[in-house]
């Protein structure tokens, strides 16, 4: 999916699912856009649902559309996670072993490839660190910094990546000015390591930015914030206009299509509806 992407200088949208509406919203809006996608989820929410109900959501999910379903782990720092994802079905994961010494983090990113691999498992890791909060995972801003392409270009030659994660400048949450994008070594890295990026941080980036983004080889883009903004103000939103009325299904559909919308939105701005 991702190197037909990069190749295409299209980004698949990988969008952080929290419960069955969610999931239903991200695979609906790629099948109406004729969409390959990819359904994220973070370590909290596995832990919250269990390994084996999201596996089965998805399954059917899935199972009823034409376009092309991965299911990818988040940022993940427990190899015992990220193993018992690989056994239930996840067909991608994520090691985040970005905050140890570049040394460790390889080999803790080799040991995952190791682990993924002959299940046809796809690995992304991380190198730098990406400000903000992403569920459980904080990084303050003096403790984030950019990817050295050329520690990125060693780690890529050094473990064999299906996504790369490097971290230039985007922030995970919401973005409390205008993010510094470093752009040149997004370009240094894309070119040297022939790894399809990943874009983090998705949630308030502007158009321009994803658009020089992904024609520099970000092939993946994240979403997270902004379907947990969609989730709780759908709610709330149908609420407010409705106080008197007590009736779940509309609330979740009210939540639906809140979510809905923005990843249609986003899917198109990234380029891959019609590339399923
Ligand atoms: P946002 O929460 O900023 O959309 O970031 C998502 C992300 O990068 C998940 O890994």
């Amino acid at each position: 999916m991702l190197s037909k992407a990069a190749a295409g200088r299209y980004a698949v949208g990988a969008f952080n699912v929290l419960d069955y509406n969610s999931t239903k919203a991200v695979v609906q809006a790629a099948e109406e856009l004729a969409a390959p996608v990819i359904l994220q989820t973070s370590a909290k929410t596995v832990t919250f649902w269990g390994p084996r109900a999201l596996v089965g959501w998805v399954t059917e999910l899935a199972g009823r559309v034409k376009v092309p379903v991965a299911l990818h782990l988040d940022h993940c720092k427990d190899l015992d996670l990220i193993r018992d994802c690989i056994e239930a079905g996840w067909t991608s994961v994520m090691i985040d072993a970005s905050a140890r010494p570049f040394e460790e983090n390889l080999a803790l990113s080799r040991q995952v490839v190791e682990m993924a691999r002959p299940k046809d498992v796809t690995v992304e890791a991380e190198l730098g660190a990406i400000v903000g909060v992403e569920d459980e995972l904080h990084v303050k801003e003096q403790d984030s910094h950019l990817a050295d392409p050329r520690q990125a270009m060693e780690f890529c030659a050094k473990v064999k990546l299906d996504c790369f994660a490097p971290a230039i400048g985007t922030a995970h949450g919401i973005y409390k000015g205008e993010p510094k994008i470093a752009y040149h070594i997004l370009q240094e890295v894309a070119t040297s390591t022939r790894v399809p990026i990943a874009l983090h941080g998705g949630t308030g980036l502007s158009d321009e930015v994803f658009r020089r983004c992904i024609a520099l080889g970000c092939a993946k883009v994240n979403i997270s914030t902004q379907i947990k903004y969609a989730f709780i103000d759908g709610f709330v939103g149908y609420h407010n206009a409705h106080s008197t009325q007590y009736d779940p299904l509309k609330v979740l559909q009210a939540q639906f299509d809140e979510m809905k919308k923005g990843i249609a939105g986003n899917i198109k701005l990234f380029g891959s509806a019609g590339k399923a």
